[in-house]
């Protein structure tokens, strides 16, 4: 069900514009940091900062500190180091999908072999957490170690349940949770605690983050399988290739249409490619990536409730408006399909 006073920011696209500035700082950061590397690194860092994401994580930051009283100093160094925490996952994940693209560039594996992409994934990992403890206090680099725990360990969960037969839905849940969520609900959870926010509000916070997170990565997944590697800017259908078991395939498994959900089982059983040439325009691959959307919608609109517990402000407006586009990138998942 949709809240009526935020249903009304549905088509707006004023908010979000609040902190197009600070996210030119978050920007400039990123370069000033590269700067901090020797010179023979340095030139990679540079080629890899060159290639901008859509820095969600750093404009979850920035939106929860202006929601919570104003957006400070720290918040800026803490937005670029989420977004080069991010970044050093992204070099480690593309290693291991083999993937050759990412935001329309090459990637570093593409580039430069596996060897230096991961320790170049590293020194950006590095100086991340220099940056951390330049920012907060013990107790906020431990938040952040934390969460970068929980996202190693869903990939190497990941990596360790390629074509498990296993594995549940609730099991992917819990594995998007750590490789996605954790990322999205420290953004939010450290904001309000650089902003001194009490703990139950840090807390609801961390949730919401949750919450838009599963829904992200849930979008993620349906786009492997929806979206063309032109519009997404990166190379798509590397987890069908490898057998990752995603929200659609669980769908698939259990669709109504019994000869698909044989076909995809056996398939599975056998770690043998799914073959989503033949299943695109189909019904049970319509249902299938229905079903995630509207998971991930449900999400979606759960954090949103978290709003109202934030004073009435424009950053909160921008907030709602923010899970009204994921909302739309989740629709347009199911359109021409
Ligand atoms: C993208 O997923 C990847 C992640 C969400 C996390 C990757 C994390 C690691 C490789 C662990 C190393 C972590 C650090 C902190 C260095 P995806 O492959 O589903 O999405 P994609 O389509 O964008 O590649
Ligand atoms: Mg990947």
């Amino acid at each position: 069900m949709a809240i009526p006073f935020f249903s009304k920011l549905r088509d707006k696209k004023t908010h979000l514009k609040l902190i197009n500035k600070e996210l030119q700082k978050v920007r400039d950061e990123i370069a000033a940091q590269t700067e901090a590397f020797e010179p023979y690194v340095r030139e990679y860092m540079r080629r890899i900062c060159r290639g901008q994401g859509k820095m969600l994580r750093p404009g979850l930051v920035l939106l929860t500190a202006a929601a919570t009283g104003g957006i400070k100093k720290e918040h800026v160094t803490f937005a670029a180091l989420l977004e080069m925490i991010h970044m050093a996952s992204l070099i480690h994940d593309d290693v291991l999908d083999k993937a050759d693209v990412r935001r329309d560039q090459p990637t570093p594996n593409a580039l430069w072999g596996n060897e230096l992409a991961v320790l170049l994934g590293d020194s950006l990992l590095a100086q991340a957490i220099v940056m951390g403890a330049e920012i907060g206090g013990s107790k906020f680099c431990r938040k952040m170690a934390v969460a970068m725990r929980d996202l190693c360990q869903g990939e190497v969960e990941q990596s360790s349940r390629l074509w498990d037969a296993d594995m549940s839905r609730a099991d992917y849940y819990e594995l998007i949770r750590k490789k996605t969520a954790t990322l999205f609900a420290v953004a939010m959870s450290g904001a309000a605690y650089l902003q001194g926010m009490d703990e139950e509000i840090t807390e609801q916070l961390n949730r919401m983050g949750t919450l838009l997170g599963i829904a992200y990565q849930i979008y993620d997944d349906c786009l492997d399988l929806t979206g063309t590697d032109e519009n997404a800017g990166k190379t798509l259908g590397t987890d069908a290739e490898k057998g990752k078991l995603t929200l659609p395939v669980f769908f698939l498994m259990e669709s109504s249409c019994e000869d698909v959900a044989d076909d995809v089982r056996n398939r599975v059983a056998r770690h043998e490619e799914i073959d989503y040439t033949s299943l695109r325009g189909t019904e049970a691959f319509r249902e299938a990536i229905q079903r995630s959307v509207d998971e991930a919608l449900s999400r979606n609109e759960e954090a949103r409730e978290v709003l109202w517990l934030l004073p009435d402000t424009k950053a909160r407006k921008a907030m709602a408006e923010m899970t009204y586009r994921l909302d739309d990138l989740l629709r347009d998942c199911c359109t021409d399909l």
